[in-house]
């Protein structure tokens, strides 16, 4: 009988619970013994480390659908990377995460994590030598190579589609416009999305150079006198700092057009799982399973052209932008972004949206 891990590390977003339910279904079926860690890396640091035994009624179905995890995805006061980097004790830190790791006696363990968590557990793939380590992406960025989907994307679209929904009515009863920041890291992915799925006046993401004097331009040309212009964090105006969002309202203040923000923050993060979410969150799980049958270790499951297959983790590290991660002193992160070759791109352009200078 084998023994497997599964924990959640990084950001969370919703589709981590389906994905845990979906594990210890398949796993069960097989006679396998799960055990759930609890906070990440931060339980498997902590002796004995955080855990507990899954039985069949352990994760309800009917809780699988909600956001969050079930499992925690980190602790903010106790040694966890970020703080172990910051103060120079990542040697002990791996040895505390081998140690945890080797009373736990599994044979593999799933990771559901980000492109920080992966990159970061391919830096230190020596602490996950004595078993079979399978990763599973999921964030609401969309910022990871080697996978059409992550998990987590579809529903943060939804959400922020239905924030913005909500904003068009009240933009339409006083005839003004509302910028609305997404989330998204230096990914524009999630503004890209959820703006063609509202018919955004405009989207400004990282990736495409922008020009506030044609965002203006267009915003008066428009035949409408009220609608949504969608920003992704990651954007930046020379000259300006702060929120994203109020330097761009500024900016349509300024040439007299009547506007307000508005931030829908973690509520990206959060929401009943979508079912496309919930679909991926089975299938990357089912995948998952099949790789430890197989004997794989150091893969990550990818979706690619509809198909899930295994890729493995030196591929993905190798395969993205590699970027210093911001919260993670000295750690290279493989980062990907809305190519430029992206099609919905020009769907939008054709759609009349202002997405930059990009032809
Ligand atoms: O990576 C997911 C994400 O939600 C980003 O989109 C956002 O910038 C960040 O995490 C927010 O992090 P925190 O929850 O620590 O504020």
């Amino acid at each position: 009988m084998k023994r497997i891990g599964i924990m959640t590390t990084g950001g969370d977003c919703s589709g981590l619970n389906t994905v845990i339910h979906r594990i210890v279904r398949g796993a069960m079926l097989r006679g396998w013994a799960v055990y759930g860690i609890l906070d990440g890396t931060d339980g498997l640091c902590a002796n004995p480390p955080h855990v507990i035994k899954f039985d069949a009624d352990t994760l309800p179905i009917e809780n699988a659908r909600l956001s969050g995890s079930f499992l925690h995805n980190g602790h903010a006061r106790v040694l966890n990377f970020e703080t172990a980097a910051a103060q120079g004790k990542i040697q002990e830190f791996n040895k505390r995460l081998y140690d945890g790791l080797k009373s736990l006696n599994l044979d593999a363990l799933i990771l559901v994590g980000g492109n920080g968590s992966l990159s970061l557990a391919w830096a230190n793939r020596a602490t996950y030598r004595d078993l079979q380590l399978i990763c599973i992406p999921k964030t609401i960025d969309m910022d990871m190579p080697m996978t059409d989907r992550t998990i987590g994307f579809d529903t943060a679209v939804q959400q922020l589609t239905s924030f913005c929904d909500q904003l068009m009515l009240t933009a339409r009863s006083h005839h003004r416009w509302f910028v609305v920041q997404s989330m998204g890291r230096d990914c524009g992915q999630l503004a890209l999305n959820a703006g063609v799925a509202i018919g955004a006046s405009a989207i400004l993401i990282p990736e495409i150079k922008f020009n506030t004097d044609s965002l203006v331009e267009h915003i008066k040309k428009s035949s409408a006198d009220y609608g949504i212009i969608i920003v992704s964090e990651g954007i930046s105006l020379r000259g300006h700092s702060g929120r994203p969002a109020d330097m761009i309202s500024r900016k349509l203040t300024a040439a007299g057009i009547v506007n307000r923000t508005a931030f829908p923050e973690h509520t990206q993060r959060a929401g009943d799982t979508t079912a496309a979410d919930r679909i991926l969150a089975t299938r990357l799980a089912d995948c998952a399973l099949h790789a430890i049958e197989n004997g794989e270790t150091y893969v990550m499951t990818s979706l690619t052209d509809n198909e899930c297959k295994t890729v493995a983790l030196s591929d993905f590290v190798a395969a993205g932008e590699t970027v210093r991660d911001p919260k993670i002193p000295d750690l290279m992160t493989s980062n990907a972004y809305v190519s430029p070759d992206d099609p919905l791109l020009d769907v939008a352009h054709d759609m009349g949206i202002y997405i930059g200078e990009q032809k």
